[in-house]
């Protein structure tokens, strides 16, 4: 049965430099007692999508749209406070990217646990308090913990604090936002042990962030690889690890070091995308080794290649000499002004070689449709570039135009 829906979430934030896209139409589903992994790099908007499910908005939101169902029901449609009353802590809880560090120093142990509970329930101090050290007992703390202050706690234990938390008001459903990132490798994996006995013993289900797919593997039942405010892959845990149909989720696998194997870790070249400006076309075009002409190479993306100023694009020897000016107005085409003495038939040609003879090695020149002087100026024209949507069975998606072009398989497996 499913217990959160999430469909066409859209979550931007205002600035002065435009609208950081960190959310931009993401949609999947978990089960009860499933746990679906979120993975993707740093800044692709994990936890975007974690305070946007729970609406838990900063002042500089600027787009807030889409749907959330929890056991069936449409909680956007809520008001605020009925989301407050209804959803938050009670249906969904979330232990925080960082949470451990921002217990209070002040309040022991057991009455922070509790506070949950008083604010919701308004139960009473005493009941409250002998409910926290019920959660605190079933995510294998002492009794004494209840009275000590987080100083007095190890890592670990403070972790532990943070997730009876979250299931202290019993929710349905529990988002865990990078919970282990700052512990050691064996306190993470008493965690990780943790997280499984409990989903077995009260069937709850987790949304697990990270950008670890080591970890994620130990834990996910079904896995949604993200990139640049987008879910480019998603399925069952077992088909995306051992077959990924998207490039990025192949060359996140690849970038995982492995302790009995003499291969060196690839890298993914290149940068993640500035959200408020991000590709146009597929989004991971700039970085992807298998793109071709529908992955959307657009004029101002070639001419600062050509020019080689462009960031996070490591082309070492395509360059155009004997250019004045680019002209990047139309994404779809790139007007290029000679320089002096450069005659545009000249430069027409030398980029007619370029674009023929590198085509196979530099994806970009396959983007390049026809090459023409008009007016003492040469006019590229570039395939319109579309982004594109999750394809494929349920148990695995991708959003890759290769899948499309070959029929079902991306030939990256
Ligand atoms: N309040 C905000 N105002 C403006 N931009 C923001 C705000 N919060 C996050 N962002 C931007 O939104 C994008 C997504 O951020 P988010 O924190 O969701 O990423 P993440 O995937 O959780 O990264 P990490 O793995 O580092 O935690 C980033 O570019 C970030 O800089
Ligand atoms: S659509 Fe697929 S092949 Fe094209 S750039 Fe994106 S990931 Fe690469
Ligand atoms: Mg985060």
């Amino acid at each position: 049965m499913v217990v959160l829906d999430v469909r066409h979430l859209r979550y931007y934030y205002r600035t002065r430099r435009g609208a950081v896209k960190a959310v931009d139409d993401v949609s999947f589903s978990i089960d009860s007692g499933k746990t679906l992994a979120l993975v993707g790099e740093s800044g692709c908007g994990k936890t975007s999508t974690a305070t946007a499910i729970l609406r838990l908005l900063p002042r500089n939101v600027d787009t807030y749209e889409g749907q959330v169902f929890l056991d069936g029901q449409d909680v956007t449609a809520f008001s605020n406070e009925e989301f407050r009353s209804k959803v938050r802590w009670r249906g969904i809880s979330m232990v925080f990217q960082g949470a451990m560090n921002a217990l209070s120093p002040t309040t022991r142990c057991g009455p922070q646990v509790a506070e949950p509970l008083r604010i919701h329930y308004d139960s009473s101090g005493e009941e409250a308090l002998a409910a926290a050290g019920e959660a605190l007992r079933n995510v294998g703390l002492p009794d004494y913990v209840g009275e000590r202050y987080p100083h007095e706690l190890s890592g670990g234990m403070k972790q532990r604090v943070v997730i009876a938390m979250a299931l202290v008001m019993k929710p349905r459903m529990v988002i865990l936002d990078e919970p282990t990132s700052a512990l050691d490798v064996m306190t993470q994996a008493n965690i990780i042990n943790l997280l499984k006995r409990l989903q077995k013993e009260i069937g709850v289900a987790y949304l697990f962030i990270t950008h670890d797919l080591g970890l994620a593997s130990e834990l996910a039942t079904d896995v949604a690889i993200m990139y640049a405010g987008r879910i480019v892959e998603i399925g069952t845990a077992s088909k995306v690890y051992s077959a990924p149909k998207h490039p990025y989720t192949e060359k996140l696998i690849h970038s995982v070091p492995r302790l009995r194997s003499e291969e060196t870790p690839e890298f993914i070249p290149g940068a993640p995308p500035d959200l408020t400006n991000a590709p146009l076309g597929c989004r991971f075009h700039p970085r992807c080794p298998y793109a071709f002409e529908l992955c959307g190479w657009s004029s101002s993306e070639l001419a600062a290649t050509l020019a080689r100023q462009a960031p996070g694009v490591e082309i070492e020897d395509v360059s155009l000499a004997g250019v004045d000016k680019y002209d990047t107005k139309d994404p779809w085409k790139l007007v290029i002004w000679p320089g002096k003495g450069t005659p545009a038939s000249s430069l027409a040609s030398s980029l007619r070689e370029l674009a023929a003879g590198r085509r196979s090695s530099v994806p970009f020149l396959r983007a390049i449709e026809k090459i023409d002087e008009r007016d003492g100026r040469v006019v590229v024209r570039l395939h319109p570039a579309q982004m594109p949507e999750l394809m494929g069975e349920d148990d695995q998606r991708a959003a890759c135009w290769l899948l499309q072009k070959e029929g079902g398989g991306s030939g990256t497996t």
